[in-house]
């Protein structure tokens, strides 16, 4: 059990509410901030419990943001920890809040769990997380319930919208224009799918390079006989057609 799942289970301090899993994720990604001057923003504060646990994990020199719609939670500061009343989905609000605190390293929607929720805050906070930064969206599993606006498949949930990451990630490599490079594409470095968490670090990328070093082992497949430049050219027009009507291609090499 590492001490944040320790910390939780003993605690009798302010009530604190999460599923038991996510204490390994956060550690996982987290450890390397403890005792640092890190800026971690918590959406949903409660009765600011998880506040109180970041506080302790992280250190004195960490700085401790919440977000909530309930106004009582105001009255839930203390030193190191600051709170703000308002709602995730009021763009006006969040776009504010920019420009109240600095950038965030690690920033946790731990709110009301609703899609345009989800959504909203990621399309307005997410250019807010640093450079080297951490953005969790918690509670995925709301996108397969119907009382959050969820279900399988179903358009506009946060895990179908989150599906377009994948994409964007690669589009350094997109040969179409539909997908463009993008500001995503420039500083995310990993997208982590957990159970209920996605974990996406960023870190600024420029254009890949691929490179070969070291001696061949055997001669290349396109010495082969069979292989002529008039089929090369036949196969990639066909494809061309297929990657169109968005079907499978057809093998090339
Ligand atoms: C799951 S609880 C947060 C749990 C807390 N982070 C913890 O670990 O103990 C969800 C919180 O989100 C807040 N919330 C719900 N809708 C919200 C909204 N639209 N904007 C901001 N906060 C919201 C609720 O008031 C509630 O305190």
């Amino acid at each position: 059990m590492n001490e944040l799942e320790h910390y939780f289970r003993g605690n009798d301090k302010r009530l604190i509410h999460k599923w038991l899993h996510y204490f390994e994720i956060y550690d996982r990604y987290f450890e390397r901030y403890r005792n640092r001057e890190v800026v971690l923003l918590e959406i949903g504060v409660f009765h600011g419990g998880s506040l109180q646990m970041w506080k302790e994990y992280f250190g004195q020199k960490a700085k401790i943001y919440g977000v909530d719609i309930n106004p009582r939670c105001k009255d839930l500061e203390e030193k190191q920890v600051e709170i703000f009343i308002g709602s995730q989905s009021d763009r006006q609000f969040l776009r504010n809040l920019k420009t109240i605190i600095p950038k965030v390293d690690i920033l946790i929607d731990d709110g009301g769990h609703r899609m345009r929720q989800q959504i909203i805050t990621f399309e307005e906070l997410f250019d807010h997380v640093a450079d080297d930064g951490l953005y969790l969206c918690e509670d995925l599993h709301t996108s397969y319930w119907v009382t959050h606006g969820g279900g399988y498949k179903r358009r506009g949930t946060f895990i179908e919208y989150s599906k377009k990451f994948i994409d964007w990630l690669h589009a350094f490599h997109a040969e179409q224009k539909g997908l463009p490079v993008s500001s995503f594409t420039r500083s995310v470095d990993a997208i982590h799918y957990h159970d209920s968490i996605v974990v996406i670090e960023k870190k600024k990328r420029s254009e890949p390079v691929d490179a070969r070093t070291g001696q061949a082992s055997f001669e290349e497949i396109e010495t082969v006989e069979w292989w002529r430049p008039s089929a090369r050219f036949f196969i990639r027009q066909l494809n061309l057609i297929l990657r169109f009507f968005r079907l499978p291609g057809v093998f090339w090499r």
